[in-house]
């Protein structure tokens, strides 16, 4: 025998639970998720989304009672979407003071009054086109569903939401609802931006939940194409110049590099949004017997936070409180 003095060796710090919790890296906490729920206007009983398991649709009843229970499990932050009865081709439910998410806003503030209320804003599940803003023929027009976002967003913040949150990748979408914001007296509210969203498959669990498929073509002339890095960088330095309080990354888990990118070229709030897709793969293979659902979903939220994610958006936020507050 002839081995080599190794004069560091690595497993000497892993040898114990006291130590492995020692110098442990990031840790994960009920304080770093974000619950999204969809919320329906036509229904009356929550109706269950076949793929994604475990989570329904809630009628506008269900809302108080699931932010009570989100805010008591210790989770900050909870994020509207809205399926609304009437759908037309500008979105117009979108600013209705009576529509179903400004409703939900108000049932949620007031049963839960701490918790962060977002309603996700978009027009996707508003237009009976499916598309996330004003159409002429297929081109979605820019600076049109600019004007409609304002009064969207306006009419979110009248209705008690306490963070916007614009998810339809139109150019200038920060900048328009933070000046519509500010003519309104709503300062104080601050715009978390989908700044870096990616048009991607792994959304296609939502476009069921949500009934938001467009109807026809796809959302490449917005979305950002999955083979762009750098590009990312750009859209999120746009974003931080025209007033975003904070930035997210959608998808996660194919998207872990533009997470770390993003949060080592800018110090700003990072959220990321551990989308419909991932939930489903997840929830099948646990399903099956294939893996731990519970290690798996805290082994890929923890590696969310590695990369330098601040804030998780996942549908797990409920099962991962309870667990870490059990543990
Ligand atoms: C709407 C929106 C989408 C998601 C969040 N906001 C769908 C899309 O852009 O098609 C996807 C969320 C998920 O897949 O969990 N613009
Ligand atoms: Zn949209």
């Amino acid at each position: 025998m002839n081995l080599p003095e190794l004069p560091l060796r690595m497993r000497r710090m892993r040898s114990s639970p006291a130590l492995r919790n020692m110098v442990r890296e990031h840790v994960l906490t009920p304080h770093d998720l974000i619950y999204p729920i969809f919320v329906d206007e036509g229904i009356s009983e929550p109706v269950a989304i076949a793929s994604m398991p475990g989570v329904q649709r809630l009628p506008l009843s269900s809302v108080a009672s699931v932010a009570q229970q989100t805010a008591a499990l210790g989770i900050p932050g909870l994020m509207l979407f809205g399926i609304p009865k009437h759908k037309d081709a500008i979105g117009s439910s979108g600013w209705d003071a009576d529509g179903i998410v400004q409703r939900a806003i108000a049932e949620a503030k007031q049963s839960a009054p701490e918790l962060s209320i977002i309603p996700d804003t978009c027009f996707c599940e508003y237009t009976d086109h499916g598309h996330c803003g004003v159409l002429d023929g297929e081109h979605l027009l820019n600076d049109a569903t600019l004007e409609n976002l304002q009064r969207e967003a306006i009419s979110y913040a009248r209705a008690g939401a306490d963070i916007i949150a614009p998810s339809g990748m139109i150019d200038g979408m920060v900048a328009a609802i933070r000046a519509g914001l500010d003519g309104e007296g709503f300062d104080q509210v601050p715009i978390m931006s989908y700044a870096v969203k990616y048009a991607s498959a792994w959304y296609g669990p939502f476009r069921d939940a949500a009934d938001s498929s467009p109807s026809f073509g796809d959302r490449a002339s917005y979305q950002m194409d999955p083979a762009n890095g750098r590009e990312a960088l750009r859209e999120a330095e746009l974003d931080l110049a025209e007033g975003a309080d904070m930035l997210m990354v959608k998808p996660g888990l194919a998207y872990m590099d533009i997470i770390r990118r993003v949060r080592e070229r800018f110090d700003c709030p990072l959220a990321v949004y551990n989308v419909s897709g991932e939930y489903a793969m997840i929830k099948q293979a646990a399903a099956n017997g294939w893996v731990d659902e519970q290690r798996i979903v805290l082994e890929t939220l923890t590696g969310f936070k590695r990369a330098g994610a601040d804030t998780i958006l996942t549908y797990f936020a409920p099962d991962v409180a309870r667990w870490l507050n059990d543990a």
